[in-house]
């Protein structure tokens, strides 16, 4: 309680924002309490009430009060193309914008599928060379976050434990917390009986489907994707894509957009 909340900088590049639509609902921790008592977020060009050169002068001053001491949330990607023209924020490229950002870091969350991956902007044959954070920041520790967007518990938890240990969470080899990423949604499936009988949905329309079967005949990655969404779900625990009758895409997984189709027959 009386530990100074992290100072936090929060970019946008190339994305849809859907990350903060989910960081805002977080129940678990709630976003208040993140708000209030572990993180000062300092600079978000989305939720910050200044704008223009206010809000600029903002990530500036935190940049020098808290050198070594920030996180640099990120979320979206850098267009490197063409001195990355494709993505102007506050009158400057992004791409310069997160190099500037990420010198005095502490540490980096990439969030999403499009701050870890790449995600569609990125997609083949990516005309803006949209890249991920970790192909544009090499000395820095950063966290994927990858999904598209992530749960907002998954969110708030790699904050939760940045703020109470000072450290980034233990992490695999493709830079992801362990500690939500570590299980296949396939794995802790409640349709899983059904894979393993061989009761598949082969229609979205017939008997199968109503009963609840196994989507994998559907074009489910269940089995190949890793997540907490049948552990931890959404929504505060309401449900996830599979409990709502349609197939896991893999959205948490690198490349996911390239690797489709999404629907299988
Ligand atoms: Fe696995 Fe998908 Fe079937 Fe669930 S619906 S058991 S994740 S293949
Ligand atoms: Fe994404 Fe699959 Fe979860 S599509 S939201 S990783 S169930």
């Amino acid at each position: 309680e009386t530990k100074p909340r992290t100072p936090v900088i929060w970019l946008h590049g190339l994305e849809c924002t859907c990350c903060s639509e989910s960081f805002i609902r977080s129940s678990h921790p709630t976003i208040e309490d993140i708000i209030f008592n572990m993180i000062s977020l300092d600079y978000d060009d989305v939720l910050s009430a200044a704008a223009g050169h206010q809000l600029e002068d903002v990530r500036k001053k935190i940049m020098q009060e808290y050198k070594g001491k920030y996180i640099l949330a990120v979320e979206g990607n850098a267009s490197t193309k063409d001195d990355g023209v494709y993505c102007m924020v506050g009158g400057d490229s992004f791409l310069n914008t997160l190099k500037e950002t990420a010198a005095d870091a502490a540490a980096i969350i990439a969030w999403g599928a499009c701050a870890s991956y790449g995600c569609v902007q990125n997609a083949d044959p990516n005309p803006t060379g949209a890249a991920p954070v970790s192909e544009i920041i090499k000395d820095k520790p950063i966290v994927n976050v990858p999904g598209c967007p992530p749960i907002s518990e998954v969110m708030t938890g790699v904050v939760a434990h940045f703020h109470t240990f000072g450290t980034l969470p233990e992490l695999d080899r493709m830079g992801r917390p362990k500690a939500f990423y570590n299980t296949r949604i396939h794995d802790k499936c409640y349709r899983r009986a059904f894979y393993d009988a061989g009761m598949f949905v082969r229609s979205f329309d017939d008997e199968a489907t109503r009963k609840g079967w196994c989507l994998y005949k559907m074009g489910c990655k269940g089995p190949t994707t890793y997540n907490s969404c049948s552990k931890i779900q959404w929504n505060g625990g309401v449900s996830f894509p599979i409990g709502s009758g349609h197939p896991c895409i893999g959205c948490s997984e690198p490349n996911f957009w390239d690797k489709g189709p999404f629907y299988e027959r």
